[in-house]
């Protein structure tokens, strides 16, 4: 393998540089050339792409979002689209290709790969930490402890007013970020996805903690749970509390990666690399307790992710 391309799909999450970074240098050592491509699959049917060296790496390692710019392309799920971007991978002379970003873009690169045979591998970079055949995906760290760090605050207002706070947290379909950061948070209550909620019961909760003299209650629901808007209004109505609702957004996805996501990054990228030198294609890398792996695309799109259950039971306990 002489070239290879590297690209970033997506939502972008904080660790992508890191990833980037480690891709260039570990296929340099190699020395396999690199071809950065911008703005994701938009980027590979445009041709926005660069030969990238050490120096194209330098000083990104601790940058939220992504050097090479991300974007969701509606125009690669079409084969004209895909035929555009195959007629760059012969004209920038591309021998594999390395796709970091989720589930659609995987979807995207499997499909690339079985219409004209180019090796693919595949790295999980999402905040929503929903992809199969991983225990974490490169963001997903940050983002938890970027909710942590909005819990903190607003538990410092939240107490001054004696109130009680709805969160709302991104995740798409799943409960990840939600049951991690309310469990580090301390969150009263956590509404996900994967388990079924009544707010009566959360009520409940709610009127009990505060005739033992707690001073305010927070409320995390995931985005594919609820509306925090919803369950706010819904709380109000059935308990007559104060009580406020904050949407954290997109400010989960930025900020200085955290040190666990930049290691991650670091290994699965240069692990994408060793396996399309080695002439492995169709793979995504991962980590599985503490170990780097790779696993069949066909094991990864569209496979379910469970959450911790145990983790759930233990975040109900903690918030009696
Ligand atoms: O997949 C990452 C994610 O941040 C989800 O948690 C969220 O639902 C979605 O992307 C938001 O997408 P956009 O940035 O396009 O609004």
């Amino acid at each position: 393998m002489q070239r290879i391309g590297v690209l970033t799909s997506g939502g972008d999450a904080s660790g992508m540089n890191s990833c980037i970074r480690a891709v260039v240098r570990k296929a340099i050592y190699h020395g396999i050339e690199v071809i950065g491509i911008k703005r994701g699959y938009s980027g590979f049917i445009e041709a926005e792409m660069y030969p990238m060296n050490l120096g194209s790496v330098a000083d990104i390692i601790h940058r939220g979002g992504t050097i090479l710019h991300t974007a969701r392309s509606e125009r690669f799920k079409t084969k004209e689209g895909r035929a555009l971007a195959m007629e760059n991978v012969q004209r920038f002379g591309i021998q594999g290709l390395v796709v970091i970003g989720g589930d659609g873009s995987f979807t995207g690169a499997s499909i690339f790969h079985q219409e004209y045979g180019i090796p693919v591998i595949c790295v999980p970079g999402t905040i929503d930490n929903d992809i199969a055949g991983t225990d974490y995906t490169i963001g997903f760290d940050t983002a938890v402890n970027n909710v942590v760090d909005a819990i903190n605050k607003i538990r410092d207002t939240a107490t001054s007013h004696e109130r009680t706070f709805v969160i709302e947290v991104m995740g798409r379909g799943s409960g990840n970020i939600a049951l991690a950061a309310g469990l580090a948070g301390g969150a009263e209550s956590i509404l996900i996805p994967e388990i079924p909620f009544n707010v009566q019961d959360i009520c409940h909760k709610l009127l009990s903690g505060l005739k033992r003299g707690k001073l305010h209650s927070i409320i995390l629901v995931a985005e594919g749970a609820a509306s925090g808007l919803e369950i706010g209004k819904q709380i109000k109505e059935l308990t007559g509390l104060d009580t406020k609702v904050t949407i954290l957004g997109h400010l989960q996805r930025g900020g200085i990666p955290t040190a666990f996501d930049r290691t991650l990054a670091a290994r699965l990228g240069a692990k994408a690399v060793e396996l399309l030198k080695d002439g492995e294609t169709n793979k995504m890398v991962g980590i599985k307790s503490g170990e780097i792996v790779a696993t069949d695309l066909t094991e990864v799109i569209g496979q379910p992710k469970s959450i911790d259950k145990e983790m759930y039971e233990l975040a109900k306990i903690l918030s009696i």
